[in-house]
């Protein structure tokens, strides 16, 4: 299998060989290894993003595929045409490999079984976000050595989170101690998980802080920005409690002063553009085990 839509069906063993391959990848950084040329590689971006657009590109053309970029907003998509003709007509072209993220959830699984060439899900609505999860564990990896034993509380908008949804299916494949913090109106009732306190949050290896989705809310999710931080922020009074060796993680992008106060973002303890940096060889191994 070498499209990769979620990590909920991936094993342990296979998540393992991508997080290595990602190690190989980052021993030798900022230089063309043309392992893939005459490949190529469409992006098609049915939402916005910048981390996963971008660094999904780096990749490929780290890896020398050439790469084509697909923006929704100047396509035929405007003129009414689907998600599945769209894929289907970049198939027909001969891509070698497809880069989707949309909005809709379940649509990708479901053009994955009329569509030949692999496909990588870049971010489906809630669902999943394979690629930021594997990054998020890499980077967790690499600051701890090994996932098993640590203990990860995921705090914020849980509900409409596909960042949460991912890493919950790959760390409990790896012995992590996993714990969610969140409002009552912003928990995930498919997923069977522990909810604690923000004061019982703090003490965590990782405290890894969700964006509200504020585009996604209904009207009156949250008071206000104000409420939010001070009751789920993770502000510089908190942080004081966490512990010396403990990092901090958000997937990006961050309302700053909402979920996380500003100081906080590139504090000595964050991990938020390292983050981001590892999302390179993360995607370079994905596009590498799609194209074979
Ligand atoms: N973390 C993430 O998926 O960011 P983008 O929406 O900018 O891709």
């Amino acid at each position: 299998q070498r499209s990769l839509l979620g990590l909920k069906e991936l094993s342990k063993e296979e998540i393992q060989s991508i997080l290595d391959r990602a190690a190989f990848w980052e021993a030798n950084p900022n230089k063309v290894e043309p392992v893939q040329q005459g490949k190529f590689v469409a992006n098609m971006f049915f939402e916005n993003s910048t981390r996963t657009r971008f660094s999904f590109e780096v990749a490929e053309k780290r890896l020398g595929t050439e790469v084509l970029n697909f923006s929704a907003a100047v396509s035929s998509v405007q003129k009414g045409e689907s998600i599945y003709d769209t894929v289907r007509t970049l198939e027909s072209m001969g891509i070698d490999a497809g880069v989707i993220r949309l909005k809709p959830i379940g649509v990708l699984a479901e053009i994955a079984t009329q569509i030949k060439v692999p496909l990588i899900n870049a971010g489906d609505g809630n669902n999943e976000h394979p690629t930021q999860a594997l990054l998020d564990l890499y980077t967790m990896r690499k600051q701890f050595g090994e996932l098993r034993g640590l203990t990860v509380t995921i705090i914020g908008d849980v509900m409409h989170s596909r960042v949460a949804r991912s890493n919950f299916y790959a760390l409990q494949k790896f012995g992590v101690n996993l714990r969610f913090c969140a409002p009552q109106n912003m928990r995930a009732a498919d997923l069977d998980v522990s909810y604690i306190s923000i004061e019982e949050a703090l003490q965590s290896d990782v405290i890894m802080m969700l964006r509200v989705q504020l585009e996604r809310h209904e009207n009156g999710m949250i008071k206000s920005a104000e409420d939010y931080r001070e009751q789920y922020g993770l502000t510089m009074e908190r942080a004081k409690q966490i512990a010396p060796h403990a990092i901090i993680m958000h997937p990006a992008p961050i309302n700053r002063n909402v979920e996380i106060d500003d100081e906080l973002v590139e504090h000595p303890q964050s991990r938020i553009f390292t983050q981001m940096q590892n999302g390179v060889p993360i995607r370079m191994a994905v596009i590498e085990r799609a194209l074979g």
